[in-house]
């Protein structure tokens, strides 16, 4: 079709249909800048995480969903009630889960710099897994369990030395990074040799996590195979039987990106640990799975109404809405590209490319640019696609921008899951 996810089209009156809702109405209805987030779509994405890893891994096998993409109470209930598991990495997250209900057993905490009163957080509420980052949290987790009388599950995140090929904000696995331990310097096996004599702690296992919107499936088998090396080099001291590969599964931001299906992830990886288990005279390890995009990234959908359309003849039209960096930094921040429809005319030939602006006072405040569009209108609603990852949660209050609100559409019914901020709620934290 003409988008690139499947749960959006065009009705007999023009409108872009998200699911089967009128973006247009729900604009109407709910005011802009708004989230949108398809919770059908993001639950069918789960269910693919849950249904393949079970038919093409023949071990134990739990997709987490890596809440940093999209933290909210709303999520964490889809993702509990889908089955899946979760990742979290700071105390907020670890609280909006437990807020939600979420299965505490089945959360992972990530982090290079866990503050005490993270850890202390983690292990009141029962999260199930601390992943050990360097050497002075090990024992800092280690004493903290022995002050409540508890032994906690931990794993290792190890830097696996793994180059590949995305934008270098979001690249964890090579040398020069700030997670984990290093492999090639002997360091992580030296700290996993030394969890096995502390009391408190108990090793289950190893994670790494290679980068973000990544196309290629030979660097998670290279990071199998490299993380297999080392569960199976300390295995007179601990038997580890979790191998987490971390999350980076790519979605199509545009009609150049064509990443994997899942499956094909899943079979050449199986093949990998199989085959490496086989040589390495080892049993099979429960295999985790961290998707975040891959799970809410096409399933979001931010609609802004435009304002100023100005055009500066022989050099681009800038169309300006009514959001922005705030609620979408991922231009100013990676020159990411967004797909962007209008969503009144979204059946309309383009007329040209414009530059979709932002209204904060910055003149990188872009959401989009070269995007062909129908002749736009002060009033036009536009849909900014793919927005379900990394927006909410990097969204800032810049300019002191209120954030927007989100709603999540389930069936016919469309349901407000974060309430738009008001003016007020900007100076409530202000003390004067
Ligand atoms: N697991 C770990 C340990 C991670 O660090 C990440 C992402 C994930 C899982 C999930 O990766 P995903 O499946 O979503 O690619 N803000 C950036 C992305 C940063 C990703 C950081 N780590 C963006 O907007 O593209």
């Amino acid at each position: 079709g003409m988008f690139l996810s499947d749960h959006l089209s065009v009705n007999a009156q023009g409108h872009l249909l998200i699911g089967c809702h009128d973006a247009v109405d729900l604009a109407h209805q709910y005011g802009t800048p708004l989230y949108v987030l398809n919770e059908d779509y993001m639950r069918e994405r789960c269910r693919e995480y849950k249904e393949q890893m079970a038919e093409f891994y023949p071990g134990e096998s739990l997709a987490l969903f890596a809440s940093k993409a999209l933290c909210t109470m709303h999520t964490a209930r889809i993702t509990c009630e889908e089955g899946l598991g979760a990742d979290v990495v700071s105390g907020g997250e670890i609280y909006t889960l437990v807020k939600a209900g979420f299965p505490m057993e089945k959360v992972f905490f990530h982090g290079n710099n866990k503050t005490p009163d993270e850890i202390a957080l983690a292990l009141d509420s029962g999260v199930g897994y601390i992943v050990i980052d360097h050497e002075s949290e090990l024992y800092r987790v280690d004493q903290a369990a022995a002050e409540r009388g508890i032994i906690q599950k931990i794993l290792f995140r190890i830097k696996p030395g793994i180059d590949c090929h995305t934008h270098e904000y979001v690249k964890t696995g090579q040398i020069d990074c700030k997670f984990g331990l290093a492999l090639e310097t002997g360091e992580a096996e030296k700290i996993l040799r030394a969890s096995a004599s502390l009391q408190h702690v108990h090793a289950e296992g190893v994670h790494c996590h290679i980068g973000s919107q990544i196309f290629e499936t030979e660097p998670f088998c290279e990071a199998a195979r490299r993380m297999l090396d080392l569960m199976s080099r300390v295995r007179d001291v601990l038997s580890l039987h979790i191998l987490n590969l971390g999350g980076g599964f790519g979605i199509r931001y545009g009609e150049n990106d064509d990443p994997p299906p899942l499956k094909e992830y899943l079979c050449r990886l199986s093949d990998t640990i199989k085959r490496t288990c086989c040589d390495l005279g080892m049993p099979l390890p429960m295999l985790l799975l961290e998707p975040g995009r891959a799970i809410v990234g096409e399933a979001g959908v931010t609609l802004y109404t435009v304002g100023a359309v100005k055009l500066i003849p022989g050099i681009r039209t800038y169309v300006s809405v009514d959001g922005g960096m705030g609620d979408n930094p991922r231009y100013i921040l990676y020159g990411a590209k967004h797909p962007a429809v209008l969503a009144n005319r979204a059946g309309e030939e383009p007329a040209g490319p414009v530059t979709i602006a932002g209204k904060c006072c910055e003149s990188g405040d872009l959401i989009a640019e070269n995007v062909p569009l129908p002749q736009v209108h002060e009033g036009d609603i536009l849909a900014v696609l793919c927005t379900g990852a990394y927006n909410y949660s990097m969204a800032s209050h810049y300019n002191r921008l209120p954030r927007p609100a989100m709603i999540a559409l389930r069936g016919e019914q469309s349901i407000p899951v974060i309430r738009r901020e008001t003016w007020a709620d900007l100076t409530a934290m202000d003390i004067l």
